[in-house]
């Protein structure tokens, strides 16, 4: 029997492994700290290291794991070197160029110039035809989709003075032609060797705050899993897979060696290629919220989640383990985001109220918590309070289990809170 320690914040995503780790037979005690070393406190009785899983990409790119493993830790999460593809969407481009791989073109502006490079840039082209990434980590705000030059110029200056994205972009700024089409995100679990990975089933996040996708972008209010064939098909998934081959081969022969960990492709399928994938981004750990429905599906698929993770971490051979469970493409989930009144439109939503129902059982569903305080009762405590996730056979029925136990008034019967906000659609695209 192990213990598992996950490293992180506890959201949704952290929240979604816990619970799929602890149905594992093998694992005796599981806990989520922000903190590292209030974590390992937590094992100091036990005479074995914990297992680590660390979630938040920061804490890859700052070495959390190269540190752990140098002190004899079992961890799955990859090296600060493999964790720069997240850090930086420049070295992406370039290693998308090397590999072959299909990604939009890109400017990047850096280096002594960089500034009037860049405004340059913004003056030269038409602002609705490229993307503007600030380079560094932004915990998903160094994106912007300009309509206007204005708009464009306020977006770049503020970028080079530090001002937006938390400071990302202020030395390297990428302006990737716009593509359009449906985003996909395809998780993929890597193993010991660039041939060693599996690829989860494929998950579309719900970006926009409002249904059929009006509102602003937020950080996610929901997602689903696997995604049709209508919006990716058989030739195209295998397309998907020539990319992870191609990419972790291309790291590989450049001398990165991306293991035990999670490689996250954001890729969208792009109408100007018939529908085909094209790279728009890697991420370095799990999605969030796509976690909450890959984690359920596996589960619901009977695969031990923890010892997935475990094996990518430690000897391999995730690819013939995960051949037992052919049958999680007949499974599908879905999980739908309970948002404060407010998130997406402010800095500062609502936050103290009363999160009712939650001592209830509904039947299939899961539960996990993200911003909320728990001092007697629950309330809630920022943007994206919580998640309602449930597997199922197909996105259909997943859906009506979830929504079944979404309430609209504080009787107790049903999960409701003041004034939230969430999508009553999500997974329309499989429903
Ligand atoms: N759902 C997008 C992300 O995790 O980056």
């Amino acid at each position: 029997m192990t213990d598992v320690l996950i490293v992180g914040a506890t959201g949704g995503r952290e929240a979604a492994l816990e619970q799929a780790i602890k149905l594992s037979k093998n694992v005796n005690k599981v806990v989520v700290f922000k903190d590292l070393k209030e974590g390992l406190k937590q094992f100091s009785d036990s005479k074995n290291k914990p297992f680590v899983i660390i979630g938040p990409e920061h804490s890859l790119v700052d070495g959390l794991a190269d540190d752990l493993r140098s002190q004899g830790y079992k961890v799955f999460g990859v090296s600060a070197k493999a964790a720069q593809y997240e850090a930086s969407k420049a070295a992406t481009v370039q290693l998308a160029i090397r590999a072959g791989v299909t990604h939009p073109n890109t400017y990047i502006a850096k280096g002594a110039n960089f500034a009037k490079n860049a405004l340059k840039y913004v003056q030269d082209h038409n602002a609705n035809s490229y993307v503007i990434k600030a380079d560094g980590l932004a915990a998903g705000k160094g994106v912007y989709l300009p309509d206007t030059k204005q708009e464009s110029l306020e977006i770049v200056n503020g970028l080079i003075d530090g001002s937006y994205a938390g400071g990302a972009g202020a030395k390297v700024i990428n302006f990737a032609m716009r593509r359009r089409g449906p985003e996909v995100s395809a998780m993929v679990v890597v193993g010991q060797s660039p041939e060693d990975y599996v690829i989860l089933p494929l998950s579309q996040d719900h970006k926009r705050a409002k249904d059929k996708d009006k509102g602003p972008n937020t950080g996610g209010m929901g997602a689903y899993a696997p995604v049709p064939s209508s919006i990716v098909s058989a030739g195209q998934y295998k397309k998907i897979d020539d990319m992870a081959a191609k990419l972790l081969a291309q790291m590989h022969k450049d001398g990165i060696e991306y293991k035990g960990g999670v490689m996250y492709l954001g890729l969208m399928m792009d109408e100007k290629l018939g529908g085909d994938p094209t790279l728009i981004e890697i991420n370095v750990r799990f999605g969030d919220p796509e976690t909450q429905v890959i984690l359920p599906l596996l589960n619901y698929a009977g695969v031990d989640v923890y010892e997935l993770l475990y094996i990518a971490a430690t000897k391999g051979g995730i690819k013939s383990y995960m051949n037992n469970y052919g049958a999680i493409k007949n499974y599908a989930a879905i999980t739908v985001c309970l948002a404060a009144n407010g998130y997406g439109y402010t800095d500062t939503p609502q936050k103290g109220d009363v999160i009712y129902g939650l001592n209830n059982k509904y039947s299939g569903v899961t539960v996990q918590m993200a911003s909320v305080t728990n001092n007697g009762d629950i309330k809630t405590n920022g943007g994206r309070v919580l998640y309602v996730s449930a597997a199922a056979k197909s996105v259909k029925d997943a859906a009506n289990i979830v929504y079944k136990a979404i309430g609209d008034k504080p009787d107790g019967k049903k999960i409701f809170f003041n004034d939230m906000q969430y999508r009553h659609d999500i997974g329309w695209q499989a429903r």
